[in-house]
């Protein structure tokens, strides 16, 4: 259904509001494109009438920034960054383990499990490398995002041939899946590493505690430049002193914050708090 003006500006400014996500002129198909099914199932004739239902009806809010929200992800995202994990970032979290109580690991832009998943077995390949390792439950893995559908998805650890076929690697998905039927299964060893839970990046961060290792990729590119000096402002309060930032590859704190400087893991950069 086409968008007008006016239309485009009230549904843009109601996603910015609760989502943080900016949507610019020259993008009015998104709208169209992602909410015109949202709009007719609700008895809608225009975005305007959308607009005013969704001031009283929380649960179609909530429905159309689950629309809104990108969830693209791969497993083992960018090759530099997967090596850094596996070769400087995780070998540290281990031997860490040896002295701490508890190591903390937060994927706060999780979309479908694919990262953090990547990052317990990642984990569990360590701990399997080195000598006496650490009890397993030592570590815990925090995983959130914005979008309930990406969350419910994640939390199943049930996914798809093509979910799959976009970067797991077939020495992981032997050793750490079960098919059945179509779907592929996350082995419980790894499912249960990691907690997933809804949240949103605009809220205060202090309920979840300090992180050694905090991942916050490819999600502030939606965000003003405003709310990434926020939220980079909160990543650095939930980060133990020597605890790590990981960004996406495109992506720099560089301009909004003198909260973090660089440090290279192999030929990734992540970010330590100053
Ligand atoms: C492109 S995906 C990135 C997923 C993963 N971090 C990666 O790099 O593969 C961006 C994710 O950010 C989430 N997101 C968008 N706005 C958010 C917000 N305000 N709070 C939390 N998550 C948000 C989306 O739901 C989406 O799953």
């Amino acid at each position: 259904m086409a968008i007008t003006k006016e239309e485009f500006d009230l549904i843009r400014h109601f996603i910015n509001d609760r989502s943080g996500i900016q949507i610019n002129p020259g993008k009015e198909y998104l709208i169209e494109n992602r909410l015109t099914v949202l709009l007719v199932q609700n008895g809608c004739e225009n975005f305007v009438q959308l607009h005013a239902k969704l001031q009283t009806d929380a649960s179609l809010g909530t429905k159309v920034i689950d629309a809104m929200t990108t969830n693209e992800t791969l497993w083992f995202r960018d090759d530099s960054f997967a090596a850094a994990l596996s070769d400087h970032v995780i070998p540290a979290l281990v031997k860490k383990a040896r002295t701490a109580p508890q190591v903390r690991i937060w994927s706060s832009a999780c979309s479908t499990g694919q990262e953090p998943y990547s990052i317990a077995m990642i984990l569990l390949e360590e701990l399997k490398k080195v000598d006496s390792p650490p009890p397993v439950g030592k570590f815990s893995i925090l995983a959130t995002d914005l979008s309930p559908s990406a969350i419910v998805l994640a939390s199943s650890g049930r996914y798809s041939q093509l979910a799959i076929s976009r970067g797991m690697r077939p020495e992981f998905l032997e050793r750490y899946f079960k098919k059945n039927g179509m779907v592929y299964e996350v082995a419980p060893d790894i499912r249960n590493l990691v907690k997933f839970q809804q949240f949103n990046l605009m809220s205060p961060f202090k309920e979840h505690g300090l992180f050694d290792f905090l991942l916050c990729r490819n999600v502030l590119i939606y965000f003003s430049d405003e709310l990434k000096r926020q939220i980079y402002g909160k990543i650095h309060d939930s980060l133990n002193k020597d605890g790590l930032l990981a960004i996406g590859a495109s992506e720099s704190p560089r301009g909004y914050t003198n909260a973090f400087q660089q440090a290279m893991m192999g030929s990734a950069a992540m970010y330590r708090p100053t």
